[in-house]
């Protein structure tokens, strides 16, 4: 059984990694946070990729798991919704790989938050159809059902009234749109309503900084399934692309 594995998590201010003591879900060390160069491009954020794993002295045959903020089909990104463009169509794989010197699993930076959720955190030995979603920028999303995950679901671009739902309802916009938390509420609630309705959750579990401040917002919601918040926060994303890789290993 594998122990340790490394974690990376792009995302637009910072790439951070650590590696992961498997068994506990926590970090071994420091992690450690490079800000994301300008522009993101593919070439110069895999750069900082290698130089994330040379500092961490990640040793060779300790998976890595690396998140984007895009869906990963079969290592290639298909569209980028809130990273620089030249990401589109680019094997992520293929990059890393050559990067790094190394197998690299990539993966969505939702499926990793919401797998170490289900593994380590808020929804540990939750059975059923877990909804994790995960508010910043956007809204990512990862569907686990009996621990298994669903990969590459993208709940945030769900049509909503017309709108593109992130750009409605993410944490966000909250902010851009200076939304207090009633109004940000009612978006969420035609938010999560919709999702609700078209998949009959069992749990809902809601990640991202902005879920720190549960208690302003999920009390003014009113949804058949319950509602709680992420637990791991920060280190989510790091956590499950460790996890992720381990398996895949
Ligand atoms: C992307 C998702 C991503 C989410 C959070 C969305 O715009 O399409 O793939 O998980 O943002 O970064």
């Amino acid at each position: 059984m594998i122990q340790v594995a490394c974690g990376i998590d792009i995302g637009g201010s910072g790439v951070k990694g650590a590696l992961v003591d498997l068994d506990t879900g926590e970090y071994i060390g420091d992690q450690i946070r490079i800000p994301t160069p300008n522009p993101a491009t593919p070439d110069a954020v895999a750069k900082v990729c290698r130089e994330l794993v040379d500092q961490l002295d990640v040793k060779v045959g300790v998976p890595i798991g690396v998140t984007f903020p895009a869906p990963v089909f079969d290592g290639v990104v298909p569209y980028m919704a809130n990273l620089d463009q030249s990401w589109v169509d680019v094997d992520v794989r293929a990059l890393m790989e050559s990067h790094l010197g190394r197998a690299v699993v990539p993966l969505n930076d939702a499926d990793a938050a919401g797998i170490a959720e289900v593994a380590y955190g808020a929804a540990k030995g939750r059975d059923g159809v877990i909804v994790f979603t995960t508010q910043g920028t956007g809204i990512g999303s990862a569907i686990i059902v009996n621990g298994t995950l669903l990969t590459n679901t993208e709940l945030g671009h769900l049509e909503i009234d017309g709108h593109d739902a992130e750009k409605m309802a993410s944490a966000g916009q909250k902010t851009l749109q200076g939304l207090d938390w009633e109004q940000w509420a009612k978006r969420l609630q035609r938010y999560y309503g919709h999702v609700e309705f078209l998949l009959n959750p069992d749990l809902f579990v809601v990640g991202g900084g902005v879920s720190e401040n549960h208690d302003k917002f999920m009390p003014l919601l009113d949804l058949k399934t319950p509602m709680i918040p992420a637990k791991l926060l920060n280190t989510a994303g790091i956590v499950g692309a460790a996890y992720y890789a381990a398996r895949q290993s």
